[in-house]
């Protein structure tokens, strides 16, 4: 089964010229790891929003597991899907803790199994010793670990990130990689965004290359890598495909 299977989306944002998504069609099978890649404006945030019920499409279909991200799955869907924002989404003034606890609870977890859950997981992404620092207080790679951990906590069957590991230092992003890897060993699906495609092009199993809306290919790094006789890497693979021209 897939684990997502978008077809034919379309979506305009209200007031916006042109559309964002048009007619966006790719899958993902269950227990990849896969890359969703485009440059500037190609609409992965979007996409991404739409599949975790964020942002409504305009049309088209987004199967979650197999399942119809319409509104009449919406409990099911929320409970199979974690999601890692572009942006912070944590409280600036609460610690950790307090946060983590706040989310847990949202999905029905409570009191010393919640506790020891969360401080497990900050101690596994290093913030042992940050488990009751307010969140300003943190580093950017700080901020962006004990995103995950909120999105992660509920123990999603498909955790979808958008990019987790933008503006992190090496540290951070060995132990988020490195995550993500264990994650996906356990047998769970990861969607991820990067700009950083020598990164996607060792962690990805499968990518999906969009632009202006649209999916413009997808495949297996090293395949796509092997089908272009003058390409050596991905990122060659996707300025192939994507060209040199600036985006706004
Ligand atoms: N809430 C919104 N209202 C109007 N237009 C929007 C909104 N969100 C995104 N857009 C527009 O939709 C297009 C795609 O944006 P989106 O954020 O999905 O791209 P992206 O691929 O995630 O880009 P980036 O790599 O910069 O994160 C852009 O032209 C953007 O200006
Ligand atoms: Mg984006």
């Amino acid at each position: 089964m897939a684990a997502i299977d978008v077809k034919e989306l379309y979506k305009t944002y209200k007031g916006a010229d042109e559309p964002t998504l048009k007619g966006l069609s790719f899958s993902f099978r269950e227990g990849s790891i896969s890359g969703l890649l485009g440059p500037n404006g190609a609409g992965k945030t979007t996409t991404i929003s739409i599949l975790c019920g964020l942002v409504r499409g305009d049309s088209g279909d987004v199967l979650i597991n197999g399942l119809r991200q319409d509104g009449a799955h919406r409990e099911a869907i929320k409970r199979m899907v974690g999601i890692v924002p572009q942006r912070i989404a944590l409280y600036p003034q609460l610690s950790a803790l307090e946060n983590l606890t706040y989310f847990g609870n949202l999905y029905g977890f409570k009191g010393k199994e919640l506790k020891t859950k969360i401080l497990d997981m900050l101690e596994r992404f290093g913030l042992e010793k940050s488990v009751n620092k307010e969140i300003y207080k943190y580093s950017g790679g700080m901020k962006r670990r004990a995103n995950i951990i909120a999105a992660a906590l509920h123990q999603p069957t498909l955790l979808v990130l958008d990019e987790p590991t933008a503006g992190v230092d090496v540290q951070s992003r060995s132990v988020i990689l490195q995550f993500l890897r264990d994650y996906n060993s356990q047998g769970n699906s990861i969607l991820y965004t990067s700009h950083l495609l020598e990164e996607a092009q060792s962690l990805c199993d499968d990518v999906v290359i969009m632009d202006e809306g649209r999916m413009v290919i997808q495949g297996n790094p090293t395949d796509l890598i092997a089908a272009l006789p003058d390409c050596r890497n991905l990122e060659d693979v996707f300025l192939h495909y994507t060209g040199y021209a600036l985006r706004d």
